[in-house]
């Protein structure tokens, strides 16, 4: 089948299963799901029962698209999200990101939780992603274009929004709310990088490291969607660390910080 048909067939089944036509999407990073928790009037739709998505699974993600009303808006969660490690294709982990486009979405928040190499931030900190660098030589738009979807060469000057950093910022001022800027790294994982590895995507100039959030943000651009990127270091990156990595770490240092990233988060939508 067609992938545009494909598409049809999942936008349909969400908008006979939800009541919800929001406007604005966000992904959550692992461990940083507490924004889900605050959402009201739920509809919870699992990712297996919707035609044409992908099957994967990874420890500290649910599989659900979450909708329903933040701060009187609407609004579409994915509750957890496809990786390039898992062994799916790039079209198969931003499926998600082109339904979402289907279903009238035009703003997209993305989150994750990722290894930090700025030596001048910290664990835990939340950093404003300014741009991206991808260090996997495959991305989601290779094949050939449907010029219904999107441009054959789009333009990737501004992978996340000015104008929605612009606003993302005004609110983490006004409410007090400490975060960082730098450019997130896109490595494919799923182990954890070397110390020359490391030392070799900081001359590079990435601030972070991730195994996620960029295939999303190239098709979100190629749809026409503004995006937000935020990112939680969870920890250092290798060689700039004591001990060794741990999903665990991960996951607990991202649990911490999600209550500082939902009081983020609903200061940004609020004035979206
Ligand atoms: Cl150190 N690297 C990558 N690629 N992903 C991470 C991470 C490091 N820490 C959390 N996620």
């Amino acid at each position: 089948m067609e992938f545009y048909e494909m598409l049809m067939e999942s936008k349909s089944y969400l908008e006979e299963h939800t009541s919800y036509r929001p406007e604005l999407g966000m992904i959550l990073g692992s461990g940083l799901g507490n924004i889900g928790e605050l959402l009201e009037e739920k509809q919870i739709i699992n990712y297996a029962d919707i035609p044409h998505f992908p099957k994967g699974n990874v420890a500290g993600h649910k599989g659900n698209f979450l909708f329903g009303k933040l701060k009187g808006k609407q609004v579409c969660i994915m509750q957890g999200r496809f990786h390039y490690f898992e062994g799916l294709s790039m079209k198969e982990i931003t499926y998600p990101i082109y339904v979402m486009k289907q279903l009238g979405i035009k703003n997209l928040i993305v989150t994750n939780a990722c290894g930090c190499i700025n030596t001048n931030f910290k664990v835990g900190d939340l950093m404003l992603i300014e741009d991206f660098v991808s260090l996997v030589s495959v991305n989601p738009l290779i094949g050939a274009n449907d010029d219904r979807l999107g441009p054959r060469f789009p333009d990737m000057s501004q992978p996340f929004s000015f104008s929605f950093m612009d606003l993302a910022k005004k609110c983490a001022y006004a409410n007090n709310i400490s975060f960082r800027e730098g450019v997130y790294a896109f490595f494919q994982g799923p182990y954890y990088e070397t110390r020359a590895e490391i030392r070799a995507i900081r001359t590079l100039g990435a601030d972070a490291v991730g195994m996620s959030t960029v295939p999303e943000t190239i098709v979100a651009n190629y749809l026409g969607m503004k995006v937000l990127g935020i990112a939680c270091l969870t920890n250092m990156a290798t060689g700039l660390r004591v001990g060794n990595h741990s999903h665990e770490e991960v996951l607990q240092i991202a649990n911490q910080s999600s209550e500082k990233l939902s009081t983020w988060l609903l200061h940004i939508i609020e004035e979206l």
